[in-house]
C-alpha cells in the first residue's frame, strides 16, 4: 500500500510532467506559425514596388534594390528581372532596353536578347495590383512574359494576362 505522501509526490510529478508538455506545445505552435509567417515574407514572396500612377505609359523603370524593372505599355504593366543571363552581372536600362556593363550584353525592352555573350532572354516576374499599389512576386522568375492588364479609368481595375 502507497503512502499519501508518496501519492502527493506522484501528483506533483505528474502535474509537472503535464505542464511541462503544455508549455512545449504551445511553444512549438507559436515558432511553427512565427516561421511560417516568416517565410511568406522571405525573399522568395512578394515585395510592394510602388503606387500604380507612378508609372507612366511607355516607360520602364528600374529597382535595382529588387534586381527588377517595370515596365508598363498603355494598358499592361510588369516586370522584367535585371540580372545579366550571361553571369548575372546587374543591368542598367538604356533607351533601346538592357545594357550590361561587364560584358557588354544587349536586351530589348522586353528581355529579348539583341547581342552577347548573353544567348538567354531576360526572365519575367508575375506583378499584381493591391490597394492602387504594384507588388512584385520576386522569388520566382518566369521564362515568358507576364502582363497584368489595366483597365480604365485607374489602375485598380486590373486583370492577369500571361502571353
Ligand atoms: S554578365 Fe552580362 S554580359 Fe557577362
Amino acid at each position: 500500500m502507497t503512502s499519501p505522501v508518496s501519492r502527493r509526490k506522484f501528483l506533483f510529478n505528474w502535474l509537472v510532467i503535464a505542464g511541462l508538455g503544455s508549455i512545449g506545445t504551445a511553444l512549438t505552435w507559436i515558432f511553427g506559425n512565427v516561421w511560417t509567417a516568416a517565410s511568406r515574407f522571405s525573399s522568395g514572396s512578394w515585395v510592394q514596388i510602388s503606387p500604380m500612377n507612378r508609372f507612366a505609359p511607355g516607360t520602364l523603370t528600374p529597382f535595382p534594390e529588387h534586381k527588377i524593372a517595370v515596365i508598363r505599355s498603355s494598358r499592361r504593366i510588369g516586370a522584367i528581372g535585371l540580372e545579366c543571363t550571361h553571369l548575372g552581372c546587374l543591368l542598367n536600362v538604356v533607351d533601346q532596353g538592357f545594357f550590361c556593363p561587364c560584358h557588354g550584353s544587349e536586351f530589348g525592352p522586353l528581355g529579348q536578347v539583341y547581342s552577347g555573350p548573353a544567348t538567354d532572354p531576360l526572365p519575367w516576374h508575375e506583378v499584381t495590383e493591391r490597394d492602387g499599389r504594384l507588388w512584385v512576386h520576386i522569388g520566382e522568375k518566369l521564362t515568358r512574359s507576364s502582363w497584368l492588364e489595366i483597365r480604365e479609368p485607374g489602375p485598380d481595375q486590373t486583370t492577369r494576362h500571361k502571353a
